[in-house]
């Protein structure tokens, strides 16, 4: 749950006593899936029976072919209220963690950050996407422009963090073969607005050439000492271009397309990325008025699908785990509306125990998750925004960038007990999605039931995950 009040319900309390059980164990449409025909290694049977092929030890996958064959443990055909969970296998396994990236992360939109980091002509942010390091940037003409951040002279990553540049200088292989001494001075560490090392005004007189550079719009401006080399192009050792657009306050890139960004129109793009909720979204705050307040970042020892499916319960474990919260909400107005890549849970904010939770949270809620892992919560004078970044098959990084309302930038009181508690929530959820994960690894467990009328939401998630994973 990322927000101030975000919902996150993945049933830790399950009781097993529940009709839900025995209705899996006679249900025709539901043959246990592979858990019982394939055996996947250490996939148990059902619920109930998977010691016997669990282990203990970390699963040792080693090829794709074996992730592929654990996509069809799930399937999408059979209604939610018959179904069975994912297997652990899709959350444990790190071969199935590589096809994710491969089919999932590395294909279509994927959000990346936020329009004020690229402002103004020359601003820049940089980051990673599984393996995937790239940099995003306004070049002098204020075009958006966005590159693998990778040289092309031995790989080394170009650009860190975000800020302003003319240009970007590999920190590799500078030329520094200037006498001894000409560098005393030199501020070590510190950089101007080129990239270069700040020196003192003696030392400027020395002549200094920096790492391979490159312009804002990816050219190779300048290659250090390569004095005889031959066959090289220089118009061909540019910055590797990504596609990048602009949807709403949201910068998005494909991966996928690395050919000359067209940059297409945000319609499109968001035609493409949102489908028919784009206008819900529009419709409810969803937009760049708001001004950006901070950015937090939480890391997590577990897969990243279990930090989305505690965001898709329906508020299934908010009474529970988020009582804080819960008594700010009328849980009983929960709704769930499916589009094709989005769903958005909305909930009606009730009075709540101060007049301040009421200004913080407003009278509606909406929480929209974008598939694969971006979650949009509007609420009151607030949007929050959670991107949950893949680290490995059980850990995850979870980025929270927090906007609100112009009229309250400068209330430095209500922001930051707002933002207190939103910590609050987001530390809580930590404690329940580190849990889940260690009981994913469990033999205990294979696989689990969903809660029909709540849980419609990560039913949908997972049924995407599979179309797009056997796809
Ligand atoms: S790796 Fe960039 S200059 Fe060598």
């Amino acid at each position: 749950m990322a927000t101030m009040m975000m919902p996150m319900p993945r049933p830790l309390c399950f009781h097993l006593s529940e009709t839900v059980v025995s209705t899996r164990s006679t249900d025709k449409h539901q043959p246990p899936r592979s858990c019982t025909q394939k055996q996947p290694r250490f996939l148990s049977q059902t619920a109930n029976s998977c010691k016997s092929n669990h282990s203990s030890s970390p699963p040792q996958s080693t090829t794709l072919d074996q992730a592929r064959s654990l996509v069809d443990d799930f399937n999408p055909k059979i209604p939610i209220e018959q179904a069975l969970t994912p297997p652990t296998s899709w959350y444990t396994d790190p071969t199935f963690f590589s096809l994710e990236l491969d089919r999932v992360f590395y294909r279509g939109w994927q959000a990346v950050g936020y329009t004020d980091q690229v402002k103004e002509a020359r601003d820049y942010f940089t980051g990673r996407l599984a393996n995937v390091e790239y940099v995003v940037c306004r070049d002098d003409n204020g075009k958006l422009q966005a590159f693998h951040n990778v040289c092309r002279h031995h790989a080394s990553v170009l650009a860190s963090g975000c800020g302003k540049r003319s240009c970007f200088v590999c920190p590799y292989h500078s030329d520094s073969a200037m006498p001894i001494g000409s560098m005393r001075g030199a501020t070590k560490g510190k950089v101007n607005k080129t990239g270069l090392p700040t020196l003192p005004t003696e030392a400027r007189v020395v002549w200094f050439d920096p790492g391979w550079t490159y312009g804002l719009e990816g050219k190779l401006l300048k290659a250090t000492r390569i004095t005889g080399i031959q066959n090289f192009n220089v118009d061909e050792f540019g910055l590797l271009p990504l596609e990048v657009a602009i949807w709403g306050p949201f910068v998005l890139l494909n991966l996928e397309r690395d050919t000359v960004p067209q940059q297409e129109s945000q319609n499109l793009v968001g035609d493409q990325w949102l489908g028919s909720s784009m206008g819900v979204l529009n419709a409810n705050g969803v937009d760049s008025s708001l001004n950006f307040v901070c950015r937090r970042e939480y890391t997590i020892e577990c897969n990243w699908k279990v930090f989305c499916d505690n965001y898709l319960d329906g508020g299934y474990h908010v009474p529970y785990a988020h009582k804080g919260l819960a008594s700010g909400l009328t849980l009983e107005s929960y709704s769930t509306t499916m589009y094709e890549k989005v769903s958005i849970q909305r909930c009606d904010v009730g009075q709540g125990e101060t007049q301040e939770d009421f200004d913080r949270l407003g009278s509606k809620a909406l929480y929209a998750f974008i598939y694969p892992n971006f979650m949009i919560n509007r609420y009151g004078p607030w949007m929050d925004t959670n991107l949950v970044l893949p680290l490995g098959h059980r850990k995850c990084q979870v980025i929270f960038d927090y906007f609100v309302d112009a009229s309250l930038t400068d209330d430095d009181a209500f922001i930051e007990s707002s933002l207190k508690e939103s910590e609050k929530v987001q530390m809580e959820d930590i404690v329940l999605c580190e849990a889940v994960q260690r009981g994913l690894e469990s033999p205990a467990y294979c696989t689990g039931r969903y809660a029909p009328t709540v849980e419609k939401a990560m039913h949908h998630f997972h049924c995407l995950l599979h179309e797009n994973l056997a796809s």
